[in-house]
């Protein structure tokens, strides 16, 4: 297994309240697999991708990359790289240096970094766009940065918050499209969050519904349209509708 996360827990204790973010969560991922972790807004999706990253600490349960428990591992020391749905980039940067950022602190030599740089822009489309600053980018191209930025470090897992919920939908679709060509050219393990059942039935190998930071149902999309196995699954996936019929052409939008 790439990932295996074994029954994770993260209690946040603020003065007298205690909330239980993430309870006995467990999830194992292939490599080369993209799993989504969907649910609604403060279900425990993105304390378990920072968790994951290594910028949370769990309160009891483990966390397994390649094998290698990450536990203790400061976030530069794991073979993980995120996604922000804020795209977080350095303003006062260009395209190349945003994207380069990670390969100088490793101390990566100067010509290697050039060519990395260079051919992770060339798989994102943004190629010509180097000088530029995000400011003069759209909120597409400047999350095609983010994307970069985190894949030019090679991680093992990648890990995607929301990264698309900011940008307009027609654009969404296609990041959707371009996230999924790039896991196939490159094998990419990656973990996505997103509270968007659309997004994760299009995207997923396999998806993880959670409430109230537990697992609800996991399977392939195929699996929840199929069996959902609760009420509360049905309710959730309400807006997917089946459609009888056969598949007689696929058409690109956009
Ligand atoms: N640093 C924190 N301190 C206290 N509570 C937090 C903190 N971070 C998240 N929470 C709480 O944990 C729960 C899960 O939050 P979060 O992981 O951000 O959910 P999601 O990403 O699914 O919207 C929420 O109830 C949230 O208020
Ligand atoms: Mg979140």
């Amino acid at each position: 297994m790439q990932v295996s996360i074994r029954d994770l827990t993260k209690i946040f204790k603020e003065r007298r309240r205690e909330t239980v973010a993430v309870d006995h969560f467990s999830l194992e991922v292939k490599s080369g697999q993209l799993v989504t972790l969907l649910g609604s807004s403060g279900c425990g999706k993105t304390t378990i991708l920072r968790m994951i990253a290594g910028f949370e600490s769990p309160s009891s349960g483990s966390i397994f990359i390649s094998g290698k428990e990450m536990n203790g591992l400061p976030p530069n020391k794991r073979p993980v790289a995120m996604v922000f749905q804020s795209y977080a980039l350095f303003p006062h940067m260009s395209v190349f240096e945003n994207v380069a950022f990670g390969l100088r602190v490793r101390n990566v030599p100067r010509k290697e970094l050039r060519e990395r740089v260079e051919k992770i822009l060339q798989k994102v489309g943004l190629n010509g766009k180097e000088k530029r600053g995000p400011n003069q980018l759209s909120g597409g191209e400047q999350q095609r940065v983010a994307l970069a930025r985190a894949l030019v470090v090679n991680p093992e897992v990648l890990l995607c918050d929301e990264p698309f919920s900011n940008i307009d939908q027609s654009l969404r679709i296609k990041m959707r499209e371009e996230i999924k060509r790039l896991q196939k050219e490159l094998g990419l393990t990656i973990l996505f969050v997103t509270h968007d059942q659309e997004e994760a039935f299009y995207l997923s190998d396999k998806i993880v519904l959670i409430d109230s930071g537990k697992i609800i149902q996991e399977g392939t999309p195929k699996e929840f349209y199929e069996n959902p196995k609760t009420e509360f699954v049905k309710d959730f996936l309400g807006g997917l509708k089946k459609v009888n019929g056969e598949l007689v052409r696929v058409v690109a939008l956009a």
